[in-house]
C-alpha cells in the first residue's frame, strides 16, 4: 500500500458476493509463506490461498498428492502471520477428508483453529459433496473446487483440460450446482473450457474463480510461483509470466558470489569497528599473553 492510500478494510465474504453482483472482477493468488503473503497483501488481492500446490512449488514434490497436514498448515501459519485484509483459504490435502465427515471436519478444524484459516478448500464433486455439507454445518465455509483437481489428476487421465464434450461439461456443472447446493461460499474451476464457464456463472450466486477457465469467471486465481516466473519448469498453458524473478534471483545470487570471490564484498560499510583506543588496547593485551 502506498504512503497515501487508504487503509483497505478486511475483505468478508459478503463483500465477494458484492463484487460478484457488481460484475467486479476478484482476485485470488496462491502464497505459501510469510513473505509472499505479505506481498499478496501488498498488492492489494482479495483472497489468498495457501495452495497443496506448494507441494510442487516449495516443497520439491512431483504432484500435489505426497504433500502432508502437518507441512500444509506450517506453511498456512506463516501466511496467517503476513495477511490482514484478505481472506485466507486453506487447501485440505489429499488424504485428509475423503474417508468420512468426521475426517473432514477434523481436519478442517485444524486449519481454521490453528492456521487461522477464514475458508477450506475440497475438490472434486461426488463423495467431496457430502464433506462440503458436513463441513458448511459444523461452521467451516467451504471453497469447492471442480475441472481439473490435481488430487485426482490420474484417474481424469492426467494434467490436461475437462469438460471438452457436451457430456463432460455438463457433468463439471452438475458438480459446480450440487457444491453449491452443499453450502459451498465459493467455487475454482480449473482448466475447463471458457464456453464451459460462461454456461455455468450464471446458474451460481456464489463466486467463481476460474484458472485456465476463461475470462466469464467472477474472478481469477493464478499460482504465486507461475505468474512472477519464480518456477524452475514447464507452466500451463493458462499460465501468464508477469515477472521473471527466477532470473532476477539467479543475477543477485551470481553477483554476490563473484564479489565475495573477487573480494568486493563486504566493503568497510557492511562492517563494524571498534573505537582506535579499544584496538591498540586489544592489541596490547594480545602482546602481553
Ligand atoms: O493448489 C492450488 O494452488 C490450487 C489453485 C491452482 C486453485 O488449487
Amino acid at each position: 500500500m502506498s504512503a497515501h492510500a487508504a487503509p483497505r478494510t478486511r475483505v468478508t465474504l459478503a463483500g465477494l458476493a458484492a463484487k460478484k453482483a457488481a460484475g467486479e472482477p476478484i482476485v485470488m493468488v496462491t502464497a505459501y509463506d510469510h513473505p509472499s503473503a505479505q506481498i499478496a497483501e501488498a498488492a492489494g488481492v482479495d483472497v489468498v490461498l495457501v495452495g497443496d500446490s506448494a507441494a510442487m512449488t516449495v516443497l520439491g514434490y512431483d504432484s500435489t498428492v505426497p504433500v502432508t497436514i502437518d507441512e500444509m498448515l506450517m506453511l498456512t501459519k506463516a501466511v496467517r502471520r503476513g495477511l490482514t485484509v484478505p481472506l485466507l483459504v486453506g487447501d485440505l490435502p489429499f488424504g485428509s477428508y475423503e474417508a468420512s465427515d468426521e475426517v473432514a471436519i477434523a481436519t478442517a478444524q485444524r486449519f481454521v483453529k490453528e492456521a487461522g484459516c477464514d475458508l477450506v478448500k475440497i475438490e472434486r464433486g461426488g463423495t467431496t459433496v457430502h464433506r462440503a455439507r458436513a463441513l458448511v454445518q459444523a461452521g467451516i465455509p467451504v471453497v469447492g473446487h471442480v475441472g481439473l483437481t490435481p488430487q485426482t489428476a490420474v484417474a481424469l487421465g492426467g494434467y490436461r483440460a475437462q469438460g471438452r464434450t457436451a457430456q463432460a461439461a455438463l457433468a463439471v456443472i452438475d458438480d459446480a450446482l450440487a457444491l453449491q447446493d452443499a453450502g459451498c461460499s465459493m467455487l475454482v474451476v480449473e482448466a475447463v473450457p471458457a464456453e464451459v464457464t460462461a454456461a455455468l456463472v450464471p446458474l451460481l450466486h456464489i463466486p467463481v474463480i476460474g484458472i485456465g477457465a476463461g475470462a466469464d469467471a467472477d474472478g481469477q486465481v493464478l499460482v504465486f510461483h507461475d505468474l512472477l516466473g519464480l518456477y524452475d519448469g514447464g507452466a500451463a498453458k493458462f499460465v501468464k509470466r508477469y515477472a521473471d524473478l527466477r532470473a532476477a534471483a539467479i543475477a543477485g545470487v551470481e553477483a554476490y558470489a563473484a564479489e565475495v570471490r573477487s573480494g568486493a564484498y563486504p566493503a568497510i560499510e557492511h562492517g563494524y569497528s571498534m573505537p582506535r583506543e579499544e584496538a591498540a588496547r586489544l592489541e596490547e593485551l594480545l602482546a602481553g599473553r
